[in-house]
């Protein structure tokens, strides 16, 4: 049977679905969500088998109401409250030790949580109807790039989920900024996005490390998800950091492959007359999977200051590149 799609409207039948236990894709203001219910076992094990994640890799929980957070963390330090103040709602999650009846499946047996308050008005209502929380990975099968559209969801899982809530495309693009408050005096950043490191400091009134060195075993527990392969389209990524690298590869490179150009929309001008995709945060998941589907062979980045300057938006290029 076909996926239903739908709209603002019809938020009730979702909402109805996923009290029945139902997997519903949801809009956030990041990417699509795979939707499920916090408390039911059924729920969570259908969202890992049907998006093929491991499950060692733990899922984020989404809440509506800043009190929501009681019923699911301890030991709550003060960093949280001055976080959510300002960034809920917002592309940001925050991981906190657990409370015990929080189903250990969604932790991947760790004894923490991850929490975010999305900001999509379509999320916050739907979680509101529900009634408590709902658990969402990103709405794409392991391995494929996040969807940013309606579009992008039923690419990967038509037929497989009870229905997907459309709030057209995504603002951010990219998937929300993880900070680790585990140990409030030493916060982590475990993966970049829109909300940067910096504004994070300034609003903590202190330094945050990134959790970056692949050699250091500590961050593979503290982040799972960072150990899994990523955003990988089929074609192989080059990125250059100068025209002049770019251009001499263009010119000089032989191959018969097709090839996706991309840079920024200001950068596209200085290659002219050719083709050039834009690249920004809106724009990367959708460009990867176009590049899948139309079978091209290499995507070749041009990455001028406004894209290398994107700290996001780089880790997200450069994973896909390593894939
Ligand atoms: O923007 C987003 O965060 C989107 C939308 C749908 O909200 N969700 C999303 O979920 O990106 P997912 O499952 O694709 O990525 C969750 C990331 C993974 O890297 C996972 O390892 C990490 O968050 N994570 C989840 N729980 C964690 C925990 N308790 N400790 C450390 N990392 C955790
Ligand atoms: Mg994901």
């Amino acid at each position: 049977m076909d996926t239903p799609i739908f709209s603002a409207e019809d938020i009730s039948l979702a909402a109805h679905l996923l009290r029945k236990n139902e997997i519903v894709a949801f809009p956030t203001e990041t990417v699509y969500g795979l939707g499920g219910r916090l408390f039911s076992q059924e729920a969570i094990q259908n969202i890992y088998r049907i998006k093929g994640r491991p499950s060692d890799n733990p899922l984020i929980v989404h809440i509506s109401l800043l009190e929501d957070i009681e019923r699911l963390a301890q030991e709550i330090p003060s960093e949280f409250y001055l976080l959510a103040e300002a960034f809920f709602p917002g592309p940001l999650t925050i991981v906190l030790k657990r409370r015990p009846e929080i189903p250990s499946m969604i932790c991947a047996g760790l004894q923490s949580i991850a929490v975010r308050m999305p900001a999509h008005p379509l999320a916050l209502e739907l979680i509101s109807q529900v009634g408590e929380p709902l658990v969402a990975p990103s709405a794409n099968l392991s391995g494929r790039p996040s969807p940013t559209l309606v579009k992008h969801v039923l690419q990967d899982f038509q037929g497989k989920i009870a229905g997907v809530l459309d709030g057209g495309p995504c603002d951010v693009g990219i998937e929300s900024t993880v900070v680790s408050l585990l140990e409030p005096q030493f916060p982590l950043l475990l993966r970049p996005g829109k909300i940067s490191q910096e504004w994070i400091e300034k609003i903590l009134n202190r330094k945050i490390n990134p959790i970056e060195k692949k050699s250091d075993r500590s961050h593979l527990l503290a982040s799972p998800g960072m150990r899994y392969r990523h955003y990988a389209p089929k074609a192989m990524i080059r990125l250059f950091f100068t025209s002049s690298d770019y251009s001499s590869y263009l010119s000089m490179t032989m191959s018969p492959k097709k090839k996706m150009l991309v840079s920024s929309q200001k950068s596209s001008r200085l290659f002219e007359p050719l083709e050039h995709f834009t690249l920004n945060n809106q724009t990367l998941y959708a460009l990867f999977r176009q590049a899948d589907e139309e079978d091209y062979e290499e995507i070749i980045v041009f990455c001028d200051e406004e894209i290398s300057g994107n700290l996001a938006l780089m880790n997200r290029l450069l994973k896909a590149a390593q894939a």
